[in-house]
C-alpha cells in the first residue's frame, strides 16, 4: 500500500504562540480527534493549517521542522486571506447553510475568492510532497475544491473526499451562488463519503439538479471520463482507547475527586464546541422547564456544561457565548442555593483524562444539536460506560442517531420532550440502561475508527480501478491516431452518424437543433469524398431530416429505420407497417403529457415519443416509471417496443431499429473502414450490428456495446474535422 496523504484544514495538532514561544497541543473537534488514530495502520502524511497566522520566515522554518518530525506539512496562509477563507466562506457561508441556518448565511464574493485561493494553496502544498501511487484523502467542507484541483494535476490519481458535516437538501444548496464550482470541486474525487444516507441522497440529487448529471446508478455517477462513487460511511471512534482509559490511574484519580465534589448529585453531561448548531441555549431552557415541571429533582441533579472555545473570530460565535452566559446566570439565580448550583459551566477545553472521567461519572448525557454531521461525543460517552450504566439523550438530527438507536431520541426543537426525556432517563431502571447501552456498544466496537477508514480506503481503491477501466475505453489520442491512419489508407469507407446528442447538443425544443453552418459544411465535405459512404441514422421524422439535409449527397435513415433514403433516390419504407396501435396509445401519451409539466408528445409516422428533458428530474423519474408500467400493459401482445432514449420514451414497431436498418449497407459489400458514432440507447443496435473491426464510438460514458467512449459532441465534431 502506498502512502496516505490526508489533507484537512486542521492538523491533529494546533500550534500556538505566547510571548514569542511556540507550543503544540492536540486539536479539538471530531475530525482531528478521529483521524489521528489512523496512523497506527497507515503511513500517514498530513497536510493542513498549523493553527496560527505566521508571517516571519524564521517562524515558518521552525514550525516546518517541528511538524515534519510528525510527518505533517503546514500550509501557511496570511491572516486576512485566512479570515476570509475560514471565518468567512467556510464558517459564515458553508457551515451555517449546510446546518440549515439560512438566516446566518453570508454570500460574499470576496470570501469566496479567498476560499478558492486558499484551496489552491493546499493543492500546491500537496503537489510539493506528492509521490506516484500516493492516496489522497481530502477532508471536509473547508476544502471542497481541492479534489478537482488535484485531479487536474494528477488525472490518474486515487483521490477520496469525506464530508464531515451535513449535506443539505438541494433546496438550500441551490441558493449558493457558487454551488456549481463546489459540486464540481468535490466530484474531482473517485469516492465521496458522507456519514449518513440522507446526506448521500441530498448530494446525489444536487449533482443531477445542479450539474445535470443524472447519469447515476446505485450511487455511482459518471462524471466526465470517470466514475465517482457516493456513499455513506458512518465514522466511528477509537473505541478501545476510550474503554481502556476508564481504568487509567489518572482517570481514577479525577473520578474520585468528582465523586466527592458532586456529593451524590446526578450529573447531566453536556460537552460541545461553542456552536449554534449544538443548540445549547435550547437545552438549558429544557433543563429550566425540567426543574419547574419535576421540582423533586432540585438539589438532586445538576447540569455540567463544558463548552469548548471555537471560531471566536466569527461574530456569531461570540454573541452565542454571551447568550449562553445569560441563560446559565438566569437558571442559577432562579433555582440556586448556597448548597446547590444547578448548572456548572466551564468555557475551556478539557484534557483527555478529565473528559473520560466525566463520561464515566455522568448517569445522563444530553446531546441535542439542531444538526450535526455525526457527533462523536455521543459515541465516546457510550464507550466509557464499561459497566453499561448510563442514559444517552440524543437529537434525532445528529448523524449518530442512525446508529445509536438505543438512545432516548428527541426532536431538539421540542423543549417539553427534552425535559420529559430527562425525567425518563433519571428514572430508567438499571437493567434497561444496561440493555440499551450494551446494544449500542456492540455497534460502536465493530464500526470503530479503523473500520471506518479501512472501509473507505478499500472502496476508494476499488472505484479508482473502475475509473481506470473506463479510462482505457476512452477515445484517447493513441486510438485517434490509429483511426485516422486506417481512414486514410482505406479505399472505401462506411460512416454511420447519429444526429441528436452526437452531431449536435440537445436543445429544450428539438426543432431548435437545426445544423449550424460549420456542421453542414463538414457533412457536405465528408459525404463528397468519393471514398466515403455517409449515412445519417436518426430517430427523427423524415420530413425534418429532408428539410435539413435533403440537398447533401448522403444517405439518411429516419425514425430509427422505418424510412430510409439513398442519395439521389426517393424515401422508402422499411416495410408496410401497421399503424393502428397509435389510436389506442395516444390517449395514454396525452394523459402523461398533461400530468407532467415541461414534457411533450412528438408524433412520427411510425412511433409516438414522450419527451421530458425540461421536466423536474425527480418528477420525470417518477412519471417515467409509471408511464413505462402503463405502456408495458398497453402494448402486451402487440408487435411493439418501448425504447428509452435520452430523456425520451418512444413506442414503435418491434421490427424497426437502427441495427436492422444499418445492415442494409453492410449486406453486399465488405468495407475496409467502418465508423459508427451515436449517443443513446437506440444507437446500441447500430453498434451491435457492426463487424468487430469497426470503430464504434459512444458519446458520453454509459455502459455500451461500442468499443470506445468519447466525452462530448464537440469532440465528435473535432474528430470529423480531422477526417477531412
Ligand atoms: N473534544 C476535544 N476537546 C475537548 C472536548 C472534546 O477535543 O475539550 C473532542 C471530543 O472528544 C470529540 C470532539 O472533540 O472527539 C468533538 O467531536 P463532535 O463530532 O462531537 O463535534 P464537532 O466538534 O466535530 O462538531
Ligand atoms: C467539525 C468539522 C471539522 C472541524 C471541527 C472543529 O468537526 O467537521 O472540520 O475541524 O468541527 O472546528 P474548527 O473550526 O475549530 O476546526
Amino acid at each position: 500500500m502506498g502512502r496516505l496523504v490526508i489533507i484537512s484544514n486542521r492538523l491533529p495538532v494546533t500550534i500556538t504562540e505566547k510571548k514569542g514561544k511556540l507550543s503544540i497541543r492536540p486539536s479539538a473537534g471530531g475530525l482531528a480527534t478521529g483521524l489521528n488514530s489512523l496512523k497506527n495502520n497507515y503511513e500517514v502524511i498530513w497536510v493542513g493549517w498549523p493553527g496560527l497566522p505566521v508571517s516571519k520566515a524564521a517562524s515558518k522554518k521552525t514550525i516546518n521542522s517541528l511538524l515534519q518530525e510528525m510527518a505533517m506539512h503546514p500550509v501557511f496562509i496570511d491572516s486576512s486571506k485566512f479570515n476570509n477563507y475560514y471565518g468567512g466562506f467556510s464558517n459564515s457561508t458553508l457551515w451555517p447553510l449546510f446546518h440549515y441556518f439560512q438566516q446566518y448565511t453570508d454570500f460574499v464574493s470576496r470570501t469566496w475568492q479567498d476560499y478558492k485561493e486558499v484551496n489552491g494553496l493546499f493543492a500546491e502544498k500537496v503537489a510539493k510532497i506528492a509521490r506516484k501511487d500516493d492516496i489522497f484523502w481530502v477532508q471536509d467542507y473547508q476544502l471542497m475544491l481541492v479534489p478537482q484541483l488535484l485531479r487536474s494535476k494528477y488525472p490518474r490519481a486515487t483521490i477520496g473526499y469525506f464530508h464531515h458535516i451535513p449535506f443539505p437538501s438541494y433546496e438550500l444548496m441551490r441558493t449558493l451562488p457558487w454551488r456549481d464550482a463546489l459540486m464540481r470541486g468535490v466530484l474531482g474525487a473517485d469516492l465521496v463519503g458522507f456519514h449518513t444516507f440522507d446526506y448521500v441522497r441530498h448530494f446525489t440529487s444536487a449533482t443531477s439538479r445542479i450539474l445535470n448529471y443524472d447519469d447515476h446508478y446505485l450511487g455511482r455517477v459518471r462524471f466526465q471520463n470517470r466514475v465517482v462513487d457516493i456513499d455513506s460511511f458512518p465514522m466511528g471512534i477509537d473505541y478501545d482507547k476510550f474503554a481502556k482509559a476508564t481504568h487509567d490511574p489518572e482517570v481514577a484519580k479525577e473520578l474520585e475527586r468528582y465523586i466527592k465534589e458532586t456529593r451524590g448529585e446526578k450529573i447531566i453531561l453536556n460537552i460541545d464546541r461553542l456552536d449554534y448548531s449544538k443548540a445549547l441555549p435550547q437545552r438549558l431552557r429544557a433543563f429550566d422547564l425540567f426543574l419547574t415541571k419535576y421540582p423533586n429533582y432540585r438539589k438532586k441533579v445538576s447540569m455540567l456544561v463544558i463548552l469548548v472555545p471555537s471560531r471566536d473570530t466569527v461574530g456569531r460565535y461570540r454573541r452565542l457565548k454571551e447568550e449562553i452566559d445569560r441563560i446559565v446566570g438566569y437558571i442559577n439565580s432562579k433555582y440556586g442555593r448556597i448548597s446547590w448550583t444547578p448548572v456548572h459551566y466551564y468555557y475551556r477545553s478539557v484534557k483527555f483524562s478529565r473528559l473520560v472521567a466525566w463520561y464515566k461519572l455522568a448517569p445522563v448525557a444530553l446531546i441535542t444539536p439542531y444538526r450535526d454531521g455525526m457527533n462523536l461525543v455521543s459515541k465516546e460517552y457510550l464507550a466509557c460506560k464499561t459497566d453499561g450504566k448510563g442514559v444517552l439523550i440524543l437529537s434525532e438530527m445528529a448523524g449518530s442517531s442512525k446508529e445509536l438507536i438505543g438512545a432516548l431520541q428527541v426532536n431538539p426543537n421540542n423543549t417539553e420532550a427534552i425535559a420529559d426525556a430527562l425525567h425518563q432517563a433519571l428514572q430508567m431502571p438499571e437493567e434497561e440502561q444496561i440493555k440499551r447501552v450494551r446494544k449500542m456498544q456492540k455497534v460502536l466496537q465493530r464500526n470503530n475508527i479503523n473500520y471506518w477508514a479501512r472501509h473507505f480506503l478499500e472502496r476508494l481503491q476499488e472505484v479508482h480501478q473502475a475509473s481506470l477501466t473506463i479510462y482505457e475505453q476512452f477515445f484517447n489520442p493513441k486510438v485517434e491516431k490509429q483511426l485516422l491512419a486506417k481512414y486514410r489508407q482505406a479505399p472505401r469507407r462506411l460512416i454511420f452518424l447519429d444526429y441528436d446528442g452526437t452531431l449536435t447538443n440537445f436543445r429544450s425544443d428539438p426543432a431548435l437543433a437545426a445544423p449550424g453552418k460549420h456542421l453542414y459544411q463538414t457533412l457536405s465535405e465528408l459525404s463528397q469524398q468519393p471514398e466515403n459512404q455517409v449515412i445519417l441514422i436518426s430517430g427523427r421524422d423524415k420530413e425534418t431530416l429532408e428539410h435539413w439535409f435533403g440537398p447533401l449527397p448522403l444517405d439518411i435513415v429516419a425514425e430509427h429505420g422505418a424510412w430510409y433514403k439513398k442519395n439521389g433516390h426517393k424515401w422508402r419504407q422499411y416495410a408496410k407497417l401497421d399503424n393502428s396501435w397509435k389510436e389506442e396509445l395516444r390517449p395514454i401519451f396525452n394523459q402523461f403529457t398533461d400530468r407532467t409539466p415541461g414534457s411533450f408528445l412528438e408524433e412520427k409516422n411510425y412511433s409516438l415519443a414522450w419527451h421530458y428533458r425540461k421536466t423536474d428530474p425527480g418528477l420525470a423519474e417518477m412519471r417515467k416509471h409509471e408511464f413505462m408500467d402503463k405502456l408495458s400493459h398497453a402494448i402486451y401482445g402487440k408487435s411493439l417496443q418501448i425504447m428509452e432514449g435520452n430523456k425520451v420514451l418512444e413506442v414503435k414497431n418491434v421490427e424497426i431499429n437502427k441495427g436492422t436498418a444499418a445492415k442494409r449497407w453492410l449486406a453486399n459489400e465488405t468495407w475496409p473502414f467502418i465508423l459508427a458514432i451515436g449517443d443513446d440507447y437506440t444507437d446500441e443496435d447500430t453498434f451491435k450490428a457492426m463487424p468487430k473491426q469497426a470503430y464504434t464510438i459512444k458519446v458520453g460514458f454509459n455502459e455500451t456495446a461500442a468499443r470506445y467512449n468519447i466525452s462530448t459532441v464537440e469532440d465528435v465534431l473535432s474528430l470529423l474535422d480531422k477526417l477531412l
